[in-house]
C-alpha cells in the first residue's frame, strides 16, 4: 500500500524539491498550500519530472475549519511534512503579528488535526536563524538558541518549542526538526527553483536575476566583517540534497528508526562560503561576470554561520553532496529557463 505524505507549503521552492524527491521514493503526495507566494503551474513541472501530479488542495493552514475539513477527508495520511509559513526576514519586523498568526496558527491546527485524525508523524521545516550568532563554530545541534534577530525567526524558534511540547504531553505524536542553512539553486531539470517574488532578499536569486539582466548591479551587505575577505559567511545547501533529507526524515519516523519523541538535526554542508566567493564562484560556474558594489551591512545579518554536520550524517546516513559551482550553475540554468534565455 503507497503510503501518503501532506506536504503543507509543497508548490514553494524547498517545498517543490521535497515533493518531486517523495515521489521518487515512491510515496504519493498531497500538497497544500495557499499559493501566496507561489503558483499552480509549479505542479504541471513536478508533473514534468517525476510523471505524477501531486492531489491539491488550496486553502491557508491558519484556517482551523478548513485544515480540519482537510484531516477529516484525509485520515489516511502517513506523515506531513510541513513548510507552508512566511519567510522574509524583512518583511517580518513590517508585519509581525502577521508572521505570528500565519506561522504559529497553520502548525497548531495540524497538530490539532493530527491529534484528532491519529497521525503521528510530523517533519518541520525549521532553520539555522534560532542560532543566531553562534558564540563557536561550527554549529552542532546542541548548540544554544539565541533571541532571534526578526519575527520570522521567532516564528521558528517558538514552533519548535510548540511541537517539541505537544509531543511531550502528546506521546502518540513523533517529529523531527530540520533546521536548514541556506538552500541555493534548483533541481537539474530546471524545471522548478527558487523564484521569489518581487525584488529577491535572498542573495543567490538576486545573482541570478541580476545575471540575466533584471537587475542593475548586485549589492554585497558589507565588507567589514572579521571573516578572510570582510564579507559574511553562510553555509549553502543544495535544495535537491535538502529535499533528500526529508525523504530520510519521512522514513526515520515511518520506521519508528527514531531515538527520541521529538528530535532536531542541522541541514548544511559543513563549509562555509563568504559573499564574495558566492560572487566569483558564480562568476567561474557560469562565466557571467557580475556588477556588483559593496555597500553598508544589512541590519539584522549575523557574521558567519556553517554547520557541524557529524550528528545528521551518523544518524540519518545523509549527506550533502553536490558542490557549489555545480549548485549555483544549477541556479543559472533555472533562471535562464524562467526568462527564455538560452
Ligand atoms: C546571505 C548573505 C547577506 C542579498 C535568510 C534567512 C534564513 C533563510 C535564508 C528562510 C548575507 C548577503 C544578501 C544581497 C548580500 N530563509 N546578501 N546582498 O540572511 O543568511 O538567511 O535566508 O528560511 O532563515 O535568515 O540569507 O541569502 O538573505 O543572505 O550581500 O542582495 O548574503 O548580507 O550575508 P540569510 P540571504
Amino acid at each position: 500500500m503507497t503510503k501518503k505524505i501532506l506536504v503543507t507549503g509543497g508548490t514553494g521552492y524547498i517545498g517543490s524539491h521535497t515533493v518531486v524527491e517523495l515521489q521518487q521514493a515512491g510515496y504519493s503526495v498531497v500538497v497544500v498550500d495557499d499559493l501566496s507566494n507561489s503558483s499552480l503551474d509549479v505542479l504541471d513541472n513536478i508533473e514534468q519530472i517525476s510523471g505524477t501530479r501531486p492531489a491539491f488542495e488550496q486553502f491557508n493552514l491558519a484556517d482551523a475549519a478548513q485544515t480540519d475539513d482537510f484531516f477529516s477527508r484525509n485520515q489516511d495520511i502517513a506523515a506531513i511534512i510541513h513548510f507552508a509559513a512566511s519567510k522574509a526576514v524583512g518583511e517580518s519586523v513590517k508585519i509581525p503579528l502577521h508572521y505570528y498568526r500565519n506561522n504559529l496558527v497553520s502548525l497548531m491546527n495540524i497538530l490539532d488535526g493530527q491529534l484528532k485524525y491519529n497521525i503521528s508523524n510530523l517533519v518541520f521545516s525549521s532553520s539555522c536563524t534560532v542560532y543566531g550568532q553562534p558564540d563557536k563554530l561550527p554549529v552542532t545541534e546542541s548548540t544554544p538558541r539565541k533571541d532571534a534577530e526578526s519575527p520570522y525567526g521567532n516564528t521558528k524558534r517558538v514552533n519548535e518549542d510548540i511541537l517539541q511540547d505537544s509531543i511531550k504531553a502528546y506521546p502518540q505524536l513523533k517529529g523531527i526538526a530540520l533546521r536548514y542553512f541556506n538552500p541555493i539553486g534548483a533541481h537539474p531539470s530546471a524545471l522548478i527553483g527558487e523564484l521569489p517574488l518581487g525584488v529577491p532578499q535572498n542573495l543567490v536569486p538576486f545573482i541570478t536575476q541580476a545575471a540575466a539582466g533584471l537587475r542593475e548591479q548586485i549589492s554585497v551587505f558589507g565588507d567589514d566583517y572579521d571573516t578572510p575577505d570582510g564579507s559574511a559567511i553562510r553555509d549553502y545547501i543544495n535544495v535537491v540534497d535538502l529535499a533528500k533529507a526529508h525523504v530520510v526524515a519521512i522514513e526515520r519516523l515511518l520506521q519508528n528508526k527514531n531515538k527520541a519523541g521529538y528530535e532536531v538535526f542541522n541541514l548544511g554542508t559543513g563549509n562555509g562560503y563568504s559573499v564574495l566567493e558566492i560572487v566569483h564562484g558564480f562568476e567561474k560556474a557560469t562565466g557571467v561576470k557580475l556588477n556588483y558594489k559593496i555597500v553598508g551591512r544589512r541590519a539584522g545579518d549575523i557574521v558567519k554561520i556553517w554547520a557541524d554536520t557529524s550528528y545528521a550524517n551518523k544518524e540519518l546516513g545523509w549527506k550533502a553532496e553536490k558542490g557549489l559551482e555545480e549548485t549555483l550553475l544549477s541556479a543559472w540554468n533555472w533562471e535562464k529557463r524562467v526568462r527564455g534565455i538560452n
